[in-house]
């Protein structure tokens, strides 16, 4: 009888799955820090200097690329809890303004998803209000992910380059 019930709630999540997986949507924060303090240390360096410098940007040029190991968290603070870390890079790809390549990992290490992990390749056009975020695969209990981030930015200094990213994941699975 109980053997029975559970085959029959298998072939039904079994059947659910293969029709229309359910999209799964996760809200985080990204802590981009270029310059440190002492609350908190530097997690996006330039590795590569570019070259020409980009119009009405006195800081960022064409070419730079930042290697980036930055903490994401379940809230704005930075203190608020961590579920992950976005590992990989961004190039200021445009010479005519702040347009970024994106490609990163967001690996989770809370709750459920800890472990698994998405991969990011994205156009990261920085002023604008949102941005998306193809998602181009994932890993263990996010193996085969697809589907698509939002991104906006929730705060930026620009007197030392560090920003809050607020990121929207809805993702298939
Ligand atoms: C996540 O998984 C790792 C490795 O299995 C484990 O050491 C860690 O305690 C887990 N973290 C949480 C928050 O469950």
């Amino acid at each position: 009888m109980h053997l029975l019930l559970h085959l029959a709630l298998a072939t039904v999540l079994a059947l659910t799955t293969s029709v229309g997986a359910a999209t799964t949507h996760l809200r985080f924060y990204m802590h981009d820090t270029v310059t440190a303090s002492a609350s908190s240390p530097s997690t996006a360096a330039l590795i590569v200097k570019g070259v020409a410098k980009l119009p009405n940007d006195p800081v960022n040029r064409f070419g730079d690329v930042y290697a980036i190991d930055d903490p994401l968290t379940e809230g704005p603070e930075l203190s608020s809890a961590l579920v992950g870390r976005a590992r990989g890079f961004y190039m200021f790809a445009s010479l005519t303004d702040g347009t970024l390549l994106l490609s990163a990992t967001m690996e989770f290490t809370a709750g459920k998803l800890n472990g698994s992990s998405v991969s990011v390749l994205a156009r990261d056009a920085i002023l604008d209000e949102v941005r998306e975020l193809p998602v181009v695969g994932g890993t263990s209990g996010l193996r085969g992910a697809t589907g698509y981030g939002l991104l906006r930015t929730q705060s930026y200094n620009p007197s030392n380059n560090n920003a809050v990213l607020k990121i929207d994941m809805y993702l298939k699975v």
